[in-house]
């Protein structure tokens, strides 16, 4: 038997945890067990790794980041994602590979295929079976940030054009894969972008 793994993706500040919390909940209520998980993270490793690719003050070269990236993905796969999935369990999951194609491939312009090679690599092929992309436009998202806090991590640090270039390729790579990516305006209303998750992910659950 093997579950389902959901993952959510996006630039920083589109609503990517509280869309993934309402699907938590809706599946819970539907008597699913579900494992609620994160990249960068996800694992006590990847807590620390996370810590360092997010918090380290310093240069940091571009592909010393995308390989931090990369290590934590490995360990979380390998020790957190598949046992549950071999459990029958729907994992959901904030940001997977795709976030290192947009971000470390497309953000710090690096090679988007060698990116997404290693990222495979190191989860040992393993594709999400649906990735919601919430798509905002990148001002809308800063405004939403700001609202918040007045923090920034090493990467929410970036320039505009920074979270423009991830925003078009994350676009670009749910049109290259249309039966894995669900796209949502994540502008519209919290309730009515949970609806239409749900939808998908119903298509997707045993009867
Ligand atoms: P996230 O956990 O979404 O941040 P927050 O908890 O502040 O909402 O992600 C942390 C940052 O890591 C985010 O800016 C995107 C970045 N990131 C990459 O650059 N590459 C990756 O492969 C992943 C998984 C995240």
């Amino acid at each position: 038997m093997s579950g389902l793994f959901l993952t959510f993706e996006g630039g920083d500040g589109v609503g990517k945890s509280t869309q993934a919390q309402l699907l938590e909940d809706w599946l819970r209520e539907r008597g699913e067990t579900v494992l609620r998980t994160r990249e960068p993270g996800g694992s006590e490793l990847g807590n620390e790794l996370r810590d360092i690719v997010l918090h380290r003050r310093g240069d940091m070269a571009p592909r010393a980041e995308a390989l931090i990236y990369a290590a934590d993905r490995a360990h979380h796969i390998a020790t957190v994602v598949r046992p549950a999935l071999a459990r029958g369990e729907v994992v959901v999951q904030d940001r997977y590979l795709d976030s290192s194609v947009a971000y470390q491939g497309a953000g710090r312009t690096l090679d988007a295929a060698e990116i997404r090679r290693i990222s495979l690599w190191a989860a040992e092929g393993l594709l999400p079976d649906l990735t919601v992309l919430l798509d905002l436009d990148e001002s809308a998202a800063r405004s939403r940030i700001d609202a918040t806090r007045t923090t920034y991590d090493r990467l929410e640090a970036e320039r505009a054009e920074f979270h423009q270039r991830v925003r078009a390729a994350y676009l670009e790579l749910a049109a290259a894969e249309p039966d894995r990516f669900l796209v949502v305006d994540g502008g519209r209303p919290a309730d009515d972008i949970a609806a239409q998750i749900r939808a998908r992910v119903l298509e997707l659950l045993s009867p």
